[in-house]
C-alpha cells in the first residue's frame, strides 16, 4: 500500500495535545484519516481539535484507560514526552513505562502499526540530556520494547529519532536521514516529524525502520515519502 487514499484505518494519537502531537493530528486530518486522541484533559483536547476527532480521556499510568483508548484503532502514533524530572510526568513514567504500557495494550487489542517520536542520541548513555531523569535511556528502553513487540507477525513499527525540535509549517526543509545514531546535532520542525510518522502508515518501505532525521536546508518539499528510500541499509 503506497498512497494515503488507500489508508482507511483509525489512528490513536497519544500526546496529541503536545506540540508535535498537535501536528500529528493535523496531518492525519489533512489526509482524511480518522483520528482518536488520548488525553489527560478532555477540555484541552476539545479546545484544540473541536469535533474533528474522537477524544478518549485517561492516564498513561492506567492499563484500563489505555486499553479503552486503543480498542478499535488500527494504528497508534505516540508523541508523548516527559516534562518533569520526577512524578507522573517524569521520563520513567512517560517516556519508558507509559510508552511500554501503550505498546503492550496496543498489541493485545490488535493494533497493526505503531509509530513513535523518539530522539537523536537515544543510544548515548553519556549524553548530557540524560541528566534530565535519564530521558534518553528511558526512550531507548521503550524503543527496544517496540522493536521486539511490533516486529512480530502482523505488526509493524516506525521509530523517528529527531534532532532538536522547532515550530513551523511542514514541507519547508530538505531533510537529512541516517541510521545508527551517528548524528550529534541538528534541528527539525515538529511538523515534519509528524508528517514522516503519518506517511509511514501507508508506506511499506517505512515499516520496521528506526532512523534519525534533521534539516539539511530550506527548500520546499512536495512530500517526505522519498526520505524512506534514502535510509542507508
Ligand atoms: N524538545 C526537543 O528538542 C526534542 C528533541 C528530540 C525529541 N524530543 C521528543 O519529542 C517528543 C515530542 O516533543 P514535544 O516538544 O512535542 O513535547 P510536548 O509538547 O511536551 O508534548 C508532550 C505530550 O506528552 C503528554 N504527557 C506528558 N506527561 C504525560 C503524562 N503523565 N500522561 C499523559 N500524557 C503526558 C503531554 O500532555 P499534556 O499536553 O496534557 O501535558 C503532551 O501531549 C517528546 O517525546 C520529546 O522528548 C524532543
Amino acid at each position: 500500500m503506497d498512497t494515503a487514499t488507500a489508508y482507511k484505518g483509525k489512528v490513536l494519537v497519544a500526546g496529541a495535545t503536545g506540540k508535535t502531537g498537535q501536528w500529528v493530528v493535523r496531518r492525519l486530518l489533512h489526509y482524511g484519516v480518522p483520528v482518536r486522541v488520548f488525553s489527560r484533559e478532555r477540555e484541552k483536547a476539545l479546545s484544540m481539535f473541536g469535533e474533528s476527532v474522537e477524544i478518549v480521556t485517561g492516564k498513561i499510568q492506567s492499563d484500563v484507560d489505555i486499553a479503552d483508548a486503543v480498542t478499535g484503532c488500527d494504528a497508534v502514533i505516540s508523541a508523548l514526552g516527559s516534562s518533569s524530572v520526577s512524578g507522573e510526568s517524569s521520563p520513567g513514567e512517560v517516556d519508558r513505562d507509559g510508552v511500554i504500557r501503550l505498546i503492550d495494550e496496543s498489541a493485545k487489542k490488535g493494533v497493526k502499526h505503531f509509530g513513535i517520536v523518539s530522539s537523536m542520541a537515544v543510544t548515548k548513555w553519556y549524553h548530557p540530556l540524560n541528566l534530565f531523569g535519564g530521558v534518553l535511556l528511558k526512550k531507548w528502553e521503550a524503543e527496544e520494547h517496540l522493536r521486539k513487540v511490533f516486529s512480530q507477525a502482523g505488526r509493524t513499527y516506525t521509530i523517528v529519532r529527531p534532532g532538536g525540535l522547532k515550530d513551523g509549517e511542514p514541507l519547508h526543509h530538505k531533510l537529512h536521514v541516517d541510521i545508527g545514531d551517528r548524528l550529534w546535532s541538528g534541528w527539525i520542525n515538529r511538523s515534519d516529524v509528524a508528517e514522516l510518522l503519518v506517511v509511514a502508515l501507508w508506506l511499506d518501505k517505512a515499516k520496521n525502520k528506526t532512523f534519525e532525521v534533521i534539516n539539511e536546508a530550506e527548500e520546499e518539499q512536495k512530500g517526505l515519502e522519498k526520505y524512506y528510500d534514502r535510509l542507508p541499509e
